[in-house]
């Protein structure tokens, strides 16, 4: 987490290796609020961002232009524009403001930009894109009523899900049409018998009383004259199994549906249509849904043709209208969970028990989607589990009361092609029960469902294990990114355990785009917020606790690494008052004497534990840990409110973070450096807060080595773990970094990987060397905590820094590490200026070292050598090139490039 600020070089940057192609600096990839063309946008000032490209080294970009029209043609013709920026001299080319006139709701306004290179040599308008606004008067909604089905009293169990529908018709040729619509519960909109969208659990999980996001679709090419629009609406997170004590309907008993459908016509005239009394509903084939328990699906309750226009629908009921507010719907923040892969069985087997279980290779969320056949009344089951047990059996027990169970009810013999709609399930294997042969393979799919974040980040090295602990982290992220980040996808939890998401943030950050995910999920957390200032421990809150130290310092952390990564400033001014708060009721708690006593807290959650007489364990006080992230997120806060110009603040909360800390030498650290806990933990605070004096860091730093080479392996845990190997690098023990690493023995990273681990778990011993599991009541296999090891693979192994004075990448650090018996490493991110390659490999004793820095990029290089005489730069000795720049630091080279492709070649690496 902390890094030496890397000193500013003030070297020349002169042009070495540039082709000698006359080029203009174009511009693609333009997004705007990070997405690409996107619609129902509901900000007034939505941020623009674009990115550079050249066939020239050198880039930099030195001045932008903005245009923005009502269409094309005007845009083209740069005449009746909404809005030109004019040319504005700045480098910076991501998340600009757009500042022209409000746009009204539904509004599409197309947008290019120019820009202008360090030769101040302009280059061509880009490509055309465009945004569109969503509802941006929330008195729109007035007209729409909430729908539903009459009241079904008290919620004990899940419900049949409801029917609407409705039918209209259109006599004019349509020129554009949109459907906003939302739900209490999760739904699936059809129209003309189509599915709208592919969204799963729309509207998404938010703090439903007070905000619920609504959808756009464009569903101009859907309609027709003649139109049913037709809708499916389940418990979900609104009226479903919740959190424990088998809670439902936290939200709300009524399950509901609004829409407002807004068509243009040819001829210039609209029309709007609303949910209202006059919409129908039924109950259909689902006979339950429910997220923990799954669904259960009569085919013989099917309605054929529900959804088109023409259907008879005189058994069906009027709706009922529901009072409930409309004030509180918003915008979609980030996009909707969607199927972003099929995975094919790997294996179809009959286990010891006999029973048909399916192998798909990898532990992965969503759903099974299966091809069947039986006979009228037959009920086909179909249960999810992450780990068969060391007998091969089918193990559930871990999924705790959570049935994870999909049923089917057949009503003839012919083929079905079935997969739930309302639940999902963490699961590798699935065991069917009820049918009377073996399925082919090719009946059976897992259906991968999460949200749908760009992939960022690659890394890969020369080792197997550690290729596989990559991919374990990539799967653990990706199936609990299911709209709100969560400990785990499988048992009857689910949640957003605001601990959990803080420490893996800046990992998450690496693999995948997480801007408009963390952003959704950072507005839930401060409305969730208690008055006095206590974050809650799960976002969106359904529990009780909240203020644990290092779950409740999400409130800071998060929204901090979405600045470091995309130099959004936005979300720390939105989150400033939820932070501030946060550190205020430490600091009420903490008192006088600026020292944090005795509250509630998870300490250093599920640490190393050993039996052995001699050493019971790694517990790290939790009052230690409390005070080490009071003093941290009141550091954070205070660059913060610096870099959001609130000067006055900044300096309140650095003050206060001083105290703290003088507060922690004086109650936890002994005059030569010890800790009173003395636990890899205590000492990893210790150092990455910095919570020592000057004079202790050395002897500190020992001793969390000696206690690292004393067991030569980890014996963190969640708070822990994320801190371990970047401090050990940072106190100059990449050795032991690298060792536990390497480490293929229990507890370490590699360990579940040797057991077969698909996805990283929630224990570092979930499966005990001799097959047994932990104990069932904690024992996840998909729990990504431990895997913000990543964050150090992508930044020391592959060696893609931040630079902290340059967020987004604007300028970063190239500072490769070769450890561990590694030949090969390479990281590739993708950052909001472009893809940062950084790429190394050995080779007969020498070091060969391609990157790539992006245009409108600068990075600072470290060569792993001292000896400028076995450097080449693309094939020319370094010591050749005049306009080079560089110079000696720490045993190593350090020169500063402007962007483009370099090869390095060291010799005499290994000598
Ligand atoms: C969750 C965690 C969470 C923890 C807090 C567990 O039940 O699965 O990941 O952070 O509780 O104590």
């Amino acid at each position: 987490m902390k890094k030496t600020i890397s000193k500013i070089l003030l070297s020349l940057v002169i042009p070495f290796g540039v082709s000698h192609v006359i080029a203009q600096t174009a511009v693609y990839d333009l997004s705007c609020e990070y997405r690409k063309n996107p619609i129902g946008i509901d900000i007034s000032n939505p941020r623009l961002s674009w990115k550079l490209k050249s066939e020239k080294d050198n880039i930099q970009q030195t001045a932008y232009e903005i245009r923005v029209a009502d269409n094309k043609n005007d845009l083209y013709n740069n005449k009746n524009l909404i809005w030109s920026s004019g040319k504005v001299n700045t480098s910076q080319s991501i998340l600009i403001d757009y500042n022209g006139p409000s746009l009204e709701s539904g509004q599409r306004v197309y947008w290019q930009v120019r820009v202008w290179d360090q030769n101040n040599k302009k280059g061509p308008w880009s490509e055309v894109a465009f945004w569109e606004s969503g509802i941006m008067d929330k008195s729109a909604w007035n007209k729409a009523s909430w729908i539903s089905a009459q009241n079904e009293g008290k919620i004990e169990k899940s419900l049949p899900s409801q029917y609407y529908r409705k039918e209209f018709t259109l006599n004019k040729k349509i020129k554009r049409a949109r459907i906003y619509s939302t739900a209490l519960g999760v739904y699936m909109l059809y129209i003309n018998g189509k599915r709208i969208g592919d969204d799963y659990f729309a509207p998404g999980w938010t703090s439903y009383n007070k905000r619920i996001q609504y959808q756009t679709y464009d569903i101009t090419n859907i309609l027709s004259k003649d139109n049913a629009i037709g809708v499916i609406v389940g418990d979900g997170w609104y009226r479903g199994r919740l959190a424990w004590q088998n809670k439902r309907a936290i939200y709300g008993n009524r399950l509901g549906f609004i829409a407002c459908i807004d068509i243009e016509y040819n001829d210039n005239t609209s029309e709007k249509f609303y949910t209202d009394s006059t919409w129908k509903y039924s109950y259909g084939p689902i006979i339950s849904s429910d997220i923990y328990n799954g669904e259960v699906y009569d085919y013989n309750k099917e309605l054929t043709g529900w959804n088109v226009y023409g259907y008879d629908e005189t058994k069906w009921q009027n709706v009922d209208i529901l009072n409930n507010q409309k004030n509180h719907l918003i915008a979609t923040v980030t996009d909707l969970p969607r199927e972003i892969m099929e995975l094919s069985p790997e294996k179809i087997f009959k286990t010891p028990k006999k029973e048909l279980v399916i192998d798909l290779g990898q532990n992965m969320v969503g759903m099974a989607k299966v091809k069947i056949k039986g006979n009228k009344g037959d009920t086909v089951k179909i249960s999810y589990a992450e780990v068969l047990d060391k007998n091969g059996n089918f193990y559930t027990a871990n999924l705790r009361s959570a049935k994870a169970t999909d049923c089917i009810i057949l009503k003839d013999n012919k083929e079905i092609t079935f997969q739930p709609h309302f639940t999902f399930h963490g699961f590798r294997y699935i065991k069917i029960e009820g049918l009377k042969y073996i399925p082919e393979k090719d009946d059976i799919r897992g259906i991968v469902i999460h949200s749908p974040m760009e992939r960022t980040g690659y890394f890969t090295c020369s080792d197997s294990l550690v290729n596989q602990l990559q991919s374990n982290i990539e799967w653990g992220q990706r199936d609990n990114f299911l709209d709100v980040p969560t400990d785990c996808p499988q048992r009857d939890e689910r949640l957003g355990w605001t601990g959990d998401a803080q420490v893996f943030s800046m990992t998450a950050a690496y693999n995948f785009n997480v801007a408009t995910f963390y952003t959704k999920w950072l507005q839930d957390l401060s409305l969730d917020q208690k008055e006095n200032g206590k974050v809650p421990h799960i976002v969106p809150n359904v529990l009780e606790g909240a203020g644990s130290t290092a779950w409740s310092d999400a409130a800071i952390i998060v929204p901090w690494t979405v600045y470091r990564i995309y130099g959004d400033k936005r979300i720390l001014v939105n989150q400033y008052e939820s932070m501030k708060k946060w550190v205020e009721y430490m600091e009420h708690r903490a008192g006088k004497k600026y020292l944090w006593q005795n509250d509630y807290h998870f300490g250093d959650w599920l640490a190393y534990a050993s039996t052995r007489s001699d050493y019971t364990g790694a517990t790290t006080e939790k009052d230690l840990i409390a005070n080490a992230y009071f003093r941290y997120s009141s550091l954070l806060l205070s660059r913060i409110a610096m870099i959001i110009g609130k000067t006055d603040d900044s300096k309140r909360w650095l003050d206060l973070s001083e105290n703290v800390k003088k507060a922690f030498i004086n109650e936890y650290v002994t005059p030569s450096g010890r800790l009173v806990s003395n636990t890899q933990t205590a000492y990893l605070l210790a150092l990455s807060f910095d919570l020592l004096p000057e004079h202790l860091k050395k002897n500190a730093a020992k001793y969390l080595a000696k206690d690292v080479n004393k067991f030569k392996h980890l014996t963190t845990g969640f708070v822990g773990t994320p801190l371990l190997c970047s401090t050990l690098s940072e106190i100059g023990r990449d050795d032991l970094a690298f060792m536990l690493l390497m480490r293929k023995k229990y507890p370490s990273w590699l360990y579940p990987v040797t057991m077969g681990a698909t996805t990283i778990w929630e224990r570092w011993d979930g499966i005990k060397p001799d097959g047994t599991f932990q104990t069932i009541g904690m024992n996840s296999f998909n729990h990504y905590s431990y895997g913000a090891i990543g964050e150090w693979m992508y930044n020391r192994i592959a060696g893609i820094c931040l630079n902290p004075e340059f967020p987004a990448y604007k300028r970063f650090t190239l500072n490769p590490h070769v450890g561990g018996g590694l030949t090969y490493a390479r990281g590739e991110f993708e950052s909001m200026h472009g893809k940062i390659v950084s790429d190394w490999k050995v080779e007969d004793n020498n070091f060969i070292y391609t990157v790539t820095i992006p245009a409108n990029t600068s990075a600072d290089v470290i060569l792993p050598t001292d000896n400028e005489n076995d450097i080449t730069v693309n094939n020319k000795k370094i010591i050749q090139i005049k306009n080079i720049k560089y110079y000696k630091e720490n045993n190593n080279i350090k020169l500063y490039l402007m962007s483009g492709n370099y090869i390095f070649k060291i010799q005499n690496f290994n000598k």
